[in-house]
Formats: C-alpha cells, structure tokens, sequence
C-alpha cells in the first residue's frame, strides 16, 4: 500500500518536474530577468544590439529608442520612480547632465582598462557615472543631384551654408531633444565665440527647412532629395552614402565638434545587476563589432574593436578641441537651449 502510494506519487512528480522543465525551457530568459534599454542610437543598431544580449544572456531585454536630449527628460521626469535601468548610446552631453544631476549611477566597469582615453576621460570627468562606447565627428551633407539641378556652389564650410540661395535648403534636429544638434550649438559656439556663434545661427535659420527630433534625420532626408544640405555627424552621412545615396559627406573648413557617444547605469535601476551585465559586455569589442554590422560607422571605444573602414577618419578631420566639461555641464546645457530657444528658434524667418 505505502509502495505504490509512494509510486504514483513519485509519478506525480515526475509529471510536474517535467512540466516545470518544459515552461523553463520555454522561457529561458525569465529566468534571468530583465533589463529595460533606453536606446540613443539609430534603431537599426538598438536592434541588434538587445537581440545579441538576449541571445548571450537569456536576460529578456525591453528596449525603447528615443534621441539623446529626450532620453534624458525622460530620466529625469522618472526619477522618483525609474523605469528604466541602462542607458546606452546617444551624445555624450546629456549623460553628463545627468550625472551631475544625481540621475545616473556610479559604475567601474573591469573592461574600463580597455578603452581609449577619450571613453575612460568622459568616466573620470564624471566620477564614474558615464563611459565613452564611441566617438564620431559632425558635418554636413549635400544631395549631389539636387546641388546640380539648382546650380549651387558646393558648400565646403560653415559659412557657406549661410548662402541666401539655400534658403529652405538646409535640415537640422532641434538641438532640445538631439545630441547632434546640441553638438552643432556648442561647436558653433566655440569655433565663432557665442555672440558671432548666435549671429550665425540666426543667420542660419533663414535656410532651415525643418529642424527634426531626430540627429540623424536631415541624413536621410538628404539622401531621399527631402533637402538639399543636412547637418548630422558624417557617420549617420556615410550610412546613407554606402547605400546609395547621392550624397558628399563634407568636414566644414572652419574646423568641426565631435561626440563621445555614453552608456549611463540609471539611478534606481530595478535591475541593476542587469544594467552592469549590459554594460560589461557592451564595452566588448564583439558587441561593439555590430554597429558596423548594422551600418554605423562610429570609433569604438574599445581599443580593440576594429574601427570600420567605412568611418570617417578623424586624423583627417579639423577637429576642434571640444570642452565637453564646460558644454556637457547642466547649467551650461540648459543655459544655451533656453537661448536658442529664445533667439533662434521662435524668431520668424
Ligand atoms: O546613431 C547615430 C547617432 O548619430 C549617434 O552617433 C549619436 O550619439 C546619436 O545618433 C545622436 O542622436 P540624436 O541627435 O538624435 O540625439
């Protein structure tokens, strides 16, 4: 009797430990948890990105892509209750904003040592709580058919974009939510001082047909013909360019800005051992190897991780010597988009 109690009731078992084996199999990654992503590159390499972590990890990733300057309200906005844990990519201004507003989490990650100076500077500059994972330089670029059919000269520098002939011609982001186009903000700025730099912009938005949410945006735009010059980093240009596009990806002659592009762990992450996993491994040169895969064309910061073919070189490119302290700082940030907000923006063309 106690024999085959013990029998049917080891089948019993049996049954449910084989249908727990099967619900765990069917779900690898619950198991791991979770990790919510907000994304600040282009959607064709947040996707790849989440699916390589999934896939390496089991860890089930939600992912959400929005431009640099938006992530950050974001953040911010949901800091008495985050929702997300791990900030990866976009403009490496609003990451420290963020730090030095509190929003973010200080992290040293064991591949830190790995990094080129400029990724483990931006670490330093902000005790801890950002690292570089790529850089690029600015610029703009014209659609070729578009600058024949309208008999324009080849715009070859800053100035030149203030042609009254391009008026309506030229596309750039809204620099509030883009880290591209805050980039352009304080690179003016640096390169012309602030008030011949708000001079120009002024001057600029006369040929300003939109300015976008997106950075990248006035990139594309130029290569479907939507406008005639887009001002975006060169590498969101050469993207269109090994496309197809009919497009000239220029380095303005005055001298241009570059981005180091961020990660941030979020202050409160609910998953924060997640959030650390995701940025161990997106400081590897295998992961940072996808962003060519997935046609972005940015330095990796890993010294390891081959630098696309395709990336514009920055040892041919004037580069400015960027004050990322100063122009990354909050009051600095908030400062020159309330102003350009005030005398560029809303000033009628
Ligand atoms: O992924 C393209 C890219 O240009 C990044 O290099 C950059 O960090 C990000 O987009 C900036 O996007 P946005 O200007 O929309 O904030």
């Amino acid at each position: 009797m106690i024999m085959t109690v013990t029998a049917r009731g080891s089948a019993v078992f049996g049954a449910a430990l084989l249908l727990l084996g099967t619900a765990a199999l069917a779900t690898p990654a619950a198991a791991q948890g979770q990790l919510t992503v907000y994304c600040s590159v282009q959607e064709e390499w947040c996707r790849p990105m989440v699916a390589a972590f999934e896939k390496e990890t089991g860890i089930k990733v939600s992912m959400t892509r929005k431009s640099s300057g938006e992530t950050y309200a974001q953040i911010k906005a949901e800091s008495a209750n985050p929702k997300g844990d791990i900030w990866w990519g976009g403009t490496g201004d609003p990451h420290q904003q963020a730090a030095e507003e509190g929003l973010t989490e200080e992290y040293k990650s064991p591949k830190l040592s790995e990094l080129n100076d400029w990724a483990v500077r931006q670490w330093e500059q902000t005790k801890g709580r950002t690292v570089g994972v790529y850089s690029g330089a600015l610029g703009f670029a014209y659609n070729t058919k578009l600058l024949a059919e309208k008999k324009l000269a080849e715009p070859k520098c800053w100035a030149d974009l203030l042609d009254p002939k391009l008026k309506d011609e030229v596309q750039v982001a809204d620099p509030n939510s883009s880290g591209t186009s805050y980039t352009m903000l304080a690179t003016i700025v640096q390169i012309m001082g602030e008030q011949k730099g708000f001079d120009y912009l002024k001057a600029l938005h006369k040929n300003i047909n939109q300015y976008t949410k997106s950075g990248a945006a006035p990139a594309k735009a130029t290569s479907l013909g939507e406008t005639t010059v887009g001002i975006a980093f060169l590498h969101d240009h050469v993207t269109m360019i090994v496309e197809g596009a009919p497009m000239k990806a220029v380095a303005p002659c005055e001298g241009t800005g570059y981005e180091i592009g961020s990660m941030s762990i979020i202050k409160g992450a609910k998953n924060l051992d997640n959030a650390k996993k995701w940025y161990d491994w997106a400081l590897t040169p295998a992961a940072q190897a996808l962003g060519a895969q997935a046609k972005s064309y940015q330095v990796p910061s890993n010294k390891a991780t081959p630098v696309p073919p395709q990336a514009p070189k920055l040892a041919d490119i004037k580069l400015i010597d960027f004050n990322f302290a100063k122009y990354g700082s909050s009051e600095e940030r908030r400062r020159l988009l309330a102003k350009w907000d005030a005398e560029v923006k809303n000033q009628p063309k």
